[in-house]
């Protein structure tokens, strides 16, 4: 087997600071609106840790809030808070256990906030029903179901704001997360400030793209420098809004420019989410990021995260061998089967580098059982039987 066993991208072990992926398989950032009062319980430990062991080189804990009127649902996990730090510590001992890098992403839902869980809906909780007043760029909501509409953040909401992504970091590094992925996509809070369509200010916040990029820019820096240099710190954007006058490409490479500048070290290329009015049928939104990722990566020389519907392992090894990216972001794959990276193991012939857990390597993987086939069944054929 091992003149079979190729070398795969996939496979091969990532050093970014001072955390070692073993594999650049990792899970995207995926909400649960399961916690109560922010905090994580059982589902979120066996949730996560089934893809830890699994075998992910990084699991990336879904959108956690940084501050309580933030939450896009009342099951937002966050981090707003110390009391939530000890629970995130249990599952964190655990990722690391089975050898993966624990990540969290770092969100505030600014105008998309008070919502209802995304399997009951995707519409705005009215305060009278148990929702809360949200906050945004400009009093823009974002539409349709979602009509809530945020205040206009002033300079103070601003400063404070940026203070609740420093202290959800802080916390976040405690609770022993050694990625953070800031959540600036998807029409949240700082896209908000990021786009046009939804950024209508007049002060130093808002107008051209240096003033629109300010806030995300500030909180990335403080961030930065509030927690240790070892820890990795990566942005997600959306790359465009398919909108006419809106976010695009063009930005989204200037933006990454001044990210790079500022001690992130890779942008995760998502798309969308910031108008109501995009009909995303047809618009193969996963082949625009997928590109996205490729050229902010050559343009700018940061690592990029490919996401969306990477469903084959040849498909996520060609993106890393093509240079499109450097770590592969994988979320439905991973609900529909939380040992994805045993099946690519298997599909990318990389079982002799693939290490599975002790509890299951004795019998399911190659030296174990080979070794159990020599040893016991006196088998030197290479038959599975
Ligand atoms: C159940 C679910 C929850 C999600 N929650 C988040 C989230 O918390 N933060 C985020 O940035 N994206 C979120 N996403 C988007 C995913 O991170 C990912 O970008 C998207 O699912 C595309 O990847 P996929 O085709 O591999 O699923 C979510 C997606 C799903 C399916």
């Amino acid at each position: 087997m091992s003149s079979s066993d190729k070398s795969s991208l996939l496979f091969s072990p990532l050093k970014i600071r001072g955390i070692t992926l073993r594999n650049r398989i990792c899970v995207a950032p995926m909400a649960q609106c399961s916690a109560v009062d922010g905090v994580p319980n059982d589902w979120h430990l066996v949730h996560y840790g089934s893809f830890a062991k699994g075998g992910a080189g990084l699991v990336m804990v879904e959108a956690t809030i940084v501050e309580a009127r933030g939450r896009v649902s009342r099951g937002c996990t966050g981090l707003w808070d110390d009391h939530q730090i000890e629970p995130w510590r249990r599952i964190t001992t655990f990722l690391r256990a089975q050898g993966s890098v624990p990540g969290i992403q770092l969100a505030h839902g600014g105008r998309k906030a008070s919502g209802q869980p995304f399997w009951v809906g995707h519409g705005s909780v009215a305060d009278e029903d148990g929702g809360w007043p949200t906050i945004g760029a400009s009093a823009v909501p974002f539409g349709g179901a979602v009509w809530k509409v945020p205040k206009e953040a002033t300079i103070d909401d601003i400063d404070e704001l940026e203070e609740a992504f420093v202290s959800g970091a802080k916390r976040a590094v405690e609770a022993g997360f050694e990625v953070l992925e800031l959540h600036f996509a998807h029409g949240w809070l700082v896209s908000s400030f990021l786009s046009p369509l939804t950024n209508h200010r007049t002060d130093k916040y808002g107008g051209c793209l240096e003033n629109r990029m300010r806030f995300g820019l500030e909180i990335a820096a403080k961030v930065r420098n509030s927690i240790p240099e070892d820890i990795v710190i990566g942005v997600r954007i959306s790359v465009t809004d398919y909108a006419d006058n809106g976010w695009d490409i063009k930005q989204s490479i200037d933006f990454a420019k001044k990210l790079k500048t500022i001690g992130m070290d890779f942008i995760d290329c998502s798309s969308g989410g910031v108008v109501s009015y995009i009909d995303y049928n047809g618009l193969n939104a996963n082949g625009v990021q997928l590109k996205a990722a490729q050229s902010i990566q050559k343009e700018v020389g940061i690592a990029t995260a490919a996401v969306g519907k990477i469903v084959d392992p040849h498909e996520a090894e060609a993106i890393l061998r093509g240079n499109g990216a450097t770590l592969i972001f994988i979320g439905r794959a991973f609900l529909n089967n939380p040992h994805w990276p045993y099946m690519a193991a298997d599909v990318l012939a990389n079982k002799m580098s693939f290490k599975y857990p002790d509890q299951y390597d004795w019998c399911i993987g190659w030296r174990g059982f080979d070794k159990w086939r020599r040893d016991v069944l006196k088998d030197e054929n290479n038959n599975l039987f």
